[in-house]
Order: structure tokens, then C-alpha cells, then sequence
């Protein structure tokens, strides 16, 4: 048998509690939508993802999550919105999972314990959540009828998980329910809880929304970004052009061509610190055509590169640099070079090396110089 996943995400809710203008699936949290959040968290484990979207918005949600993704009309009801979704099934799929949209970070690694207590066995798997608050069942007139015992209590979430035949059965059921797994239980199979999680929470009040907006912020703290950035410039015939590498002057030695100074070693590294903050690259922060960064030197655009880095949140961990060329001689060198690089990028640990390309290639040919370069970031804590 086939292991595959679909994923149904209904989304169709319209988020009348939550009281944006807007349908809550669309709604922002930590600079991407709901929706967005929910697919890319279960995009990992999903060999097919199906959203439900609200009527009228289903290109919108196209748009937003791309050409692979499987957009549907929602039906009046989220019961109704999943059975939709659930035409849409591919048979290959041996199993389903049902997510909703207003539960944007439930992580991957729910998915895949509940897929995993799938794949050995269990028809039905859901998270469920020891509940604080005791629970008591009342009548019409809110006279107390039972109070439930506490400790056997779940509160539960979604991804909830089914094998494909199963779901499919249960919602042959006219009911209307708030969870699938209600469907399921109807037909007397057995349907295992695991553990669910904190951040699985539903947005349903802009109170929740804050809640989420922290769980983010606090996902982002600390997290480490890495970057990459290379540059190459060709040795100038103008005899009495200098050399700028490593973010020192290199007398005796006849300089690259190129806008600014052509220090190669510098421009791999502002393009490894750009990468690594999401922040573009050299061309599209300091471009040829704007006048102010013609002629800038490698340690102004350091300089400028970290003033951006840190705007954007990040402190540098550490930045490596690999000169490739047949001259200068880095070697006796290097220790300056490093030192020049990290005071212009306001002390940070800068590490720089060299090689040569055994005469292969433009540099192994002696005819210019290249450089690549890492960096890693931290987010600094907000
Ligand atoms: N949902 C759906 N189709 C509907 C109603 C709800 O697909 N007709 C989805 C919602 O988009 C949400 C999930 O079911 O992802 C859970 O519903 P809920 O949290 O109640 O969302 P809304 O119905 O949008 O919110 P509200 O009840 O406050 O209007
Ligand atoms: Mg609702």
C-alpha cells in the first residue's frame, strides 16, 4: 500500500469573531498570511494539498500559494468545505490529513507523528491538549447536568489524521461537526489523541492573533540565517590602477577594473551578509547607478551592508572569505586583511583564505580575481 498524504486545508471561514475585513486565512501574522503559514508548514509531509477558499477568493489564494496547490469553492459550512475538498482526493494518497487554516503553526514534526502513528496502523490519529479548566455540561437554562472529569479531557487540534477510505466513508454522514474526527467516532472506530502542541493554537479573537504574533516573534529569535556571496573582477591593463583586496591596499600591485574600488573579497562578503538577511544583493542595494556608491571603497559598503543587516534584525556571527587568484600573495598578509574586514563590519569575526586554481580558469590564468563568501547571522532577541 501506497503511504502518500493528502492535505485538505479548509480556509473557507469567513472569520466573523476574529472581525477583520478581510477573510481570516488572509489575514497577516509575522509577515505572511494565515493560509501561507498553514501550507508551508504541512507542505513537507503532503504529496497533494487541497484549500478550501471562501467564494470569490479562490484566484487571490491561487496567486498567493502557487500553481501546485489545489484551490477549491468552501462550502457553507467547514463540513461542507471538506467534503468539496475531498472530491478533489487523489487515490494514490493512502491517507488524508485535515488542517485547518486557522491554526497557522502547527509545526511539520505534529504532522509527522501523527502520520507516523498512521503508517503503523491507527485509522484515525488527532493532538489533543490537557485541558486547565474543569468542564461542566449545562442545560438550556445553565443548570449544571454533569461535570466531567478533567484528567480524561482533551482539548484537541488539527492536523487530524485518517487513512484515505475511512474519511471518505464518514462524510457520507449528513452531520455537521466542528472536527472530523466527530464523523469518525460516529461509526464506532477507534480514534487515537497524541500529544498535540502549544503552538497548534486556533486564531479565532485578535486576542489569539497577539498570542500567534509572540509565538513568532519568538520562533525568530536567536534563529541563524546563512548566506552565501562570490565576485570577480578582471586585473585592469591600465598599469597605474592600485589594488584593493581584503579591505587593504596592496602596493606594487596592479588593481582589478570595476565600479567602485573592485575589492573582490569585500563584495562577496556584503553579498553573503545581504543573502543572508533576505536584504537582495550589492547590485540591487548600492547599484552602478546610483552615484552615491560610485568609487565607494570595500570597507564603506561593509560599512553600509552591517548599518542594513542590523535595521533588518540580525547580528553577525561570523563571516568567512576565500580570495582565488595567482596574486597578491595573501599568506604573509592575511591577519591584516581579516583585521581590515572585521573593523569595518564594527568588529565581527572575519576569517580570511586564499587558493589558487591549479591555472585553470580565468584566475588559475592570472587574468582577474574572484572571491567567495559566507556569513551567518543571528536575530537579535526583540
Ligand atoms: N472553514 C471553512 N469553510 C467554512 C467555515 C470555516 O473551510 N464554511 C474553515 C475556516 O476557514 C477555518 C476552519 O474551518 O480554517 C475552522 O473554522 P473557524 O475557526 O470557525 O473559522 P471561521 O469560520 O472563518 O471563523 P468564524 O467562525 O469566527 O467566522
Ligand atoms: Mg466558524
Amino acid at each position: 500500500m501506497s503511504d502518500l498524504v493528502a492535505v485538505i486545508i479548509p480556509a473557507g471561514g469567513s472569520g466573523e469573531r476574529l472581525g477583520a475585513k478581510i477573510p481570516k486565512a488572509l489575514v497577516q501574522l509575522g509577515g505572511k498570511t494565515l493560509i501561507e503559514h498553514a501550507v508551508a508548514n504541512l507542505a513537507p509531509v503532503a504529496n497533494q494539498i487541497i484549500v478550501a477558499a471562501p467564494a470569490g477568493y479562490e484566484a487571490t489564494f491561487q496567486d498567493l500559494l502557487g500553481s501546485e496547490i489545489t484551490i477549491i469553492t468552501g462550502g457553507l459550512t467547514r463540513t461542507l468545505s471538506v467534503k468539496r475538498a475531498l472530491a478533489e482526493v487523489g487515490k494514490e494518497n493512502a491517507f488524508i490529513l485535515v488542517h485547518d487554516a486557522a491554526r497557522p503553526l502547527a509545526s511539520t514534526e505534529l504532522a509527522m507523528r501523527i502520520i507516523d502513528s498512521l503508517r503503523a496502523g491507527e485509522k484515525a490519529v488527532i493532538p489533543g491538549m490537557p485541558v486547565a479548566d474543569t468542564i461542566k455540561r449545562v442545560d438550556e437554562d445553565n443548570y449544571v447536568t454533569k461535570t466531567l472529569t478533567r484528567s480524561k479531557l482533551r482539548a484537541v487540534q488539527t492536523p487530524q489524521g485518517f487513512t484515505r477510505k475511512l474519511l471518505i466513508k464518514a462524510h457520507t454522514s449528513p452531520d455537521d461537526v466542528t472536527d472530523d474526527a466527530g464523523l469518525v467516532e460516529d461509526r464506532g472506530v477507534d480514534v487515537k489523541v497524541i500529544a498535540g502542541e502549544e503552538r497548534a493554537m486556533k486564531i479565532t479573537t485578535m486576542h489569539d492573533l497577539a498570542t500567534a504574533e509572540r509565538m513568532v516573534i519568538a520562533q525568530l529569535d536567536n534563529q541563524m540565517r546563512v548566506g552565501i556571496g562570490t565576485d570577480a573582477h578582471a586585473f585592469s591593463e591600465d598599469p597605474t590602477r592600485s589594488l584593493w583586496l581584503g579591505g587593504i591596499f596592496w602596493p606594487n600591485q596592479v588593481g582589478v577594473d570595476g565600479h567602485s574600488d573592485g575589492d573582490v573579497a569585500a563584495h562577496a562578503i556584503c553579498d553573503a551578509l545581504l543573502a543572508a538577511a533576505s536584504l537582495g544583493d550589492l547590485g540591487s542595494n548600492f547599484g552602478t547607478s546610483d552615484p552615491k556608491y560610485a568609487g565607494a571603497s570595500g570597507s564603506q559598503l561593509l560599512a553600509e551592508t552591517l548599518t542594513r543587516v542590523k535595521a533588518a534584525g540580525y547580528t553577525i556571527n561570523n563571516v568567512a572569505v576565500q580570495i582565488v587568484g595567482n596574486r597578491p600573495k595573501i599568506g604573509p598578509r592575511r591577519a591584516e586583511a581579516s583585521f581590515a574586514l572585521s573593523q569595518a563590519l564594527g568588529g565581527a569575526s572575519v576569517s580570511v583564505s586564499a587558493t589558487t586554481t591549479d591555472g585553470l580558469g580565468f584566475t588559475g590564468e592570472g587574468r582577474g580575481l574572484s572571491a567567495i563568501a559566507t556569513a551567518l547571522l543571528l536575530r537579535s532577541p526583540r
